[in-house]
């Protein structure tokens, strides 16, 4: 195998792309050529890699030749446009939108839980959603110790989930309340600065939005446990760039408090962050920015012997996609799996 890659950033002028760009800079990811490819809304816009100015092309056929790793994050419809051509062009996808998660023959990967998955890909890789991905990176050392049987999670999102318009919508809607005036939506249905509303992705006949829905579907995919129970409340609130999640679970046996902090204070990818003198746990401010996710204020659920609540803040561009995202590739390369083990599509 070549010992640097050539990579191609599908969104990169988005939320998600430029920490893609900053995060392949950062941790030296091996690249012999990057490639920035947008919507033609972004052509001719540069965007800085290493001190250079790199251009942003529109994405269209013939972008994928010569490309080892697509990362993508351009929105579902643009995935299901242009991932399998970049396969059949030889390159691997990881994929950050909900496009392939629950195709079966799509592993759904997050490094610090189901790396083996990986070795199974045929051309794409997907990124799970970014609620899934925090709550999967604290639950699953817990779990592996002893299994988890019942999930119950809030969630407190951010706006940065919806993209980076989005997070200059609620900026803008800031300033306008702050003026007397009325706030602009556009990207969201309702204002979201001083104010917050469940989820607005759409709701099924059981009365759960898709985003709640991921997180029970992807996180049961990800643990490889099809019939863990799980369930979710999602709200957008607030905050810019990094989600907050309140989960309850529930074990067969008792969990100790002690032994769940003790996991968690050596689980990969987790930080504790507990200072109950000063009632200090963590916080999206604190998040933002971290490749960890910050977890803390555990302690044993009063209304069930077996239970657990705890509270945790991430990044949900970094560990929530981006950094997600660039780990799956790491994985590839160490793991000398960027040949597609099977072609997608294929019957075997
Ligand atoms: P563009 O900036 O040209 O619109 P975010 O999630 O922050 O909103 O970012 C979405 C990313 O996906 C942006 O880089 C955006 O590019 C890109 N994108 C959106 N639609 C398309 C499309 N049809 N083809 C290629 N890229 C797209």
């Amino acid at each position: 195998m070549p010992e640097s890659y050539r990579v191609a950033i599908l969104g990169a002028t988005g939320a998600v792309g430029t920490e893609l760009l900053e995060l392949l800079e950062n941790r030296n990811f091996p690249l012999s050529e990057l490639k920035l490819l947008a919507s033609p809304r972004s052509a001719g816009r540069t965007l800085p890699f290493k001190g250079e100015q790199l251009l942003v092309e529109p994405v269209g056929e013939g972008s994928f030749e010569n490309v080892d790793i697509v990362l993508a994050s351009a929105g579902g419809s643009t995935s299901k446009q242009w991932a399998h051509k970049a396969v059949a062009a030889g390159a691997v996808v990881i994929d950050n939108s909900s496009a392939f998660r629950m195709d079966s023959q799509v592993p759904l990967v997050v490094p610090e839980v189901n790396p083996e998955a990986a070795a199974n890909h045929r051309g794409i890789i997907a990124n799970p959603n970014c609620t899934t991905i925090l709550m999967s990176v604290a639950v699953w050392p817990l779990h592996k110790v002893q299994p988890v049987q019942r999930i119950v999670a809030a969630t407190y999102q951010s706006a940065s989930g919806a993209g980076a318009r989005a997070m200059e919508e609620m900026k803008e809607q800031a300033q306008a309340i702050l003026d007397g005036k009325t706030p602009k939506t556009e990207i969201f249905p309702y204002p979201l600065a001083f104010n917050l509303f469940p989820h607005n992705s759409p709701l099924n006949d059981q009365g759960y939005c898709e985003e709640e829905m991921k997180m029970v579907n992807e996180t049961r995919k990800i643990f490889g446990a099809p019939a863990l129970r799980v369930s979710a409340t999602c709200v957008r609130v607030p905050v810019l760039r990094a989600h907050s999640e309140a989960i309850n679970l529930e074990f067969g046996q008792p969990f100790s408090v002690a032994k769940a902090r003790e996991i968690l204070s050596e689980a990969p990818g987790v930080e504790l962050v507990e200072d109950w003198q000063a009632n200090y746990f963590p916080m999206p401010f604190e998040a933002t920015g971290r490749d960890d996710v910050l977890v803390g204020r555990i302690r044993q659920d009063i209304s069930h012997p077996c239970g657990l609540e705890l509270w945790l803040s991430g990044d949900q561009i970094r560990k929530g996609a981006a950094l997600n995202a660039v780990q799956i590739a790491e994985l590839l390369v160490a793991k000398n799996l960027l040949k597609p083990a099977v072609a997608l599509g294929a019957n075997s």
